[in-house]
C-alpha cells in the first residue's frame, strides 16, 4: 500500500484495528533509534525535577549553551529541596550569564512552591504542571511526556519548522491562526504510544537535521514524504508574516549610585517614552564624556559594565538597551543636572518605560 505524507498506518491483529501511527512519527522514531546521536545529560531522564530544570534553562537558550549551567545546578542542587533551600543571591550567581533573569526568579519561586505546597513532589498531570510559575504549554508537555509518559506533544520553534516543511504548510507560524493549525497538526501526527521518545526525537531532528539554515535533507529519514524537500522549497519554510519595518536603536544606560541615592532624569523631548523617567542615557556608542569619569578612582567606587540587556519592541522601533552600574564616591559636576538624585526607596514613586522597569525587576541588588 502506498502511503501519503499524512497517512495513518493501521495494523490489524486478530481482526482488531488497534494501532494508529503516522508515517511522519514512524520515520521520526526510526531516525531516533537508529541515527540520533545527540548526547545530552537530560535525555532519558525520568526525574521531573531534573527535566523541569533542564527545560527552564533551555528556554531561549541553545542546548550547547545551557549544558554547563544544567551540570552546575544539578551538582549544587541535586533535589528540589536543595534548590528551594538555597539563598536567592547564590542561585542568581549560578545563573549569571544565561540572561532572562525572570526565568531564574521563577525557578526559585517554583522550587519553593513545590516544597511548600506539593510536599516536594512534582505535579503529575499536564494541567497541574501548567499552574507552576514559569511553566507554559511547551514546558508542561515536556515534563508530562518525559517524566510520566503522558501523551502531550511539545510544540516549539523546532516543531513548527519540521512540520511546516514536511507538510509545506503555508499558514504563517507567527499568527494566532498559525498556532491553531500547527497545534492541530502536531496532535495529529503525534505518537501517543511513545510520547517521550517522540518529543525528544522531534526536538533533536529540528536541532541537528531540519536546521533553520542548511538543513541536512540528504541525511533525513523523513525526506521521502517531505513536501518542501520534494518541491525544492525547504528554505521557504516556515512562513512568517512580514513584519512592518522597524528602526533599531541602541541605548546605553548608566545607573549612577551614590550612597543610597540613584540618578534619574526625565525624558522631555519629543521621542519615545516622553515624560517618563530613565537612568543616565547615551544613545549610540558609549559617550566620550563618561570615559574619563569611569576611569577616575577619585569618583568611582565600583563599575559593573553591561550587567543587564533588554530588547523592547515598539510598533516602529526596536530598542536594545545595555545597563552598567556605577557606584560613586563623590558626585561629579557632570551629574549635578539635569536629572535628579533620589533615594533608592523612592524609585517606585516615578514612572519608567518597560525597559527600566525590567531592569528594576530583574537586577535584585542594584
Ligand atoms: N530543547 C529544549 N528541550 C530539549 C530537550 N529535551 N532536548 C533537546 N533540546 C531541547
Amino acid at each position: 500500500m502506498a502511503t501519503s505524507a499524512v497517512a495513518i498506518i493501521f495494523a490489524q491483529k486478530k481482526g482488531i484495528l488497534y494501532m494508529a501511527v503516522s508515517v511522519f512519527a514512524q520515520s521520526l522514531l526510526q531516525w531516533h533509534s537508529e541515527s540520533n546521536s545527540r548526547i545530552l545529560p537530560w535525555k532519558e531522564e525520568k526525574d521531573p525535577y531534573k527535566i523541569w530544570l533542564s527545560e527552564i534553562i533551555l528556554q531561549q537558550t541553545r542546548a550547547e549553551q545551557g549544558l554547563p549551567y544544567y551540570v552546575k545546578f544539578i551538582s549544587k542542587y541535586p533535589t528540589v529541596f536543595d534548590l528551594a533551600a538555597a539563598p536567592e543571591g547564590e542561585v542568581f550567581k549560578l545563573w549569571q550569564g544565561l540572561g532572562y533573569y525572570a526565568r531564574c526568579r521563577n525557578l526559585l519561586f517554583t522550587a519553593r512552591a513545590i516544597v511548600a505546597q506539593w510536599q516536594g513532589v512534582f505535579p503529575q498531570t499536564y494541567t497541574e504542571l501548567l499552574t507552576l510559575k514559569g511553566v507554559g504549554e511547551y514546558t508542561a508537555a515536556a515534563i508530562a511526556s518525559f517524566a510520566y509518559d503522558l501523551p502531550h506533544p511539545v510544540i516549539d520553534g523546532n516543531v513548527y519548522r519540521v512540520l511546516s516543511r514536511y507538510f509545506a504548510e503555508p499558514t504563517p507560524i507567527n499568527t494566532p491562526e498559525g498556532k491553531k493549525v500547527f497545534t492541530a497538526l502536531a496532535n495529529k501526527v503525534f505518537d501517543a504510544q511513545h510520547p517521550a521518545a517522540y518529543n525528544q526525537a522531534i526536538m533533536d531532528l529540528g536541532a541537528v537535521v531540519c536546521k533553520p539554515k542548511q538543513a541536512l535533507c540528504n541525511l533525513c529519514y523523513l525526506s521521502d514524504h517531505c513536501k518542501a524537500f520534494n518541491t525544492d522549497q525547504v528554505d521557504q519554510y516556515p512562513l512568517k508574516l512580514q513584519k512592518i519595518k522597524v528602526k533599531e536603536r541602541f541605548f546605553s544606560y548608566y545607573v549612577f549610585l551614590h550612597k543610597d541615592q540613584v540618578y534619574i532624569q526625565q525624558r522631555t523631548h519629543k521621542d519615545v517614552w516622553q515624560d517618563l523617567y530613565e537612568f543616565w542615557l547615551s544613545e549610540g556608542p558609549a559617550p566620550a564624556a563618561l570615559s574619563s569619569l569611569l576611569a577616575d578612582e577619585q569618583f568611582v567606587l565600583e563599575y559593573r559594565q553591561n550587567i543587564f540587556h533588554y530588547k523592547q519592541r515598539l510598533t516602529h522601533q526596536l530598542i536594545r538597551s545595555d545597563f552598567s552600574l556605577v557606584r560613586l564616591k563623590r558626585i561629579p559636576a557632570l551629574l549635578k543636572g539635569p536629572g535628579i538624585w533620589i533615594n533608592k526607596s523612592e524609585i517606585h514613586d516615578y514612572s519608567f518605560p518597560k525597559t527600566i522597569v525590567s531592569f528594576l525587576e530583574e537586577i535584585p541588588y542594584f
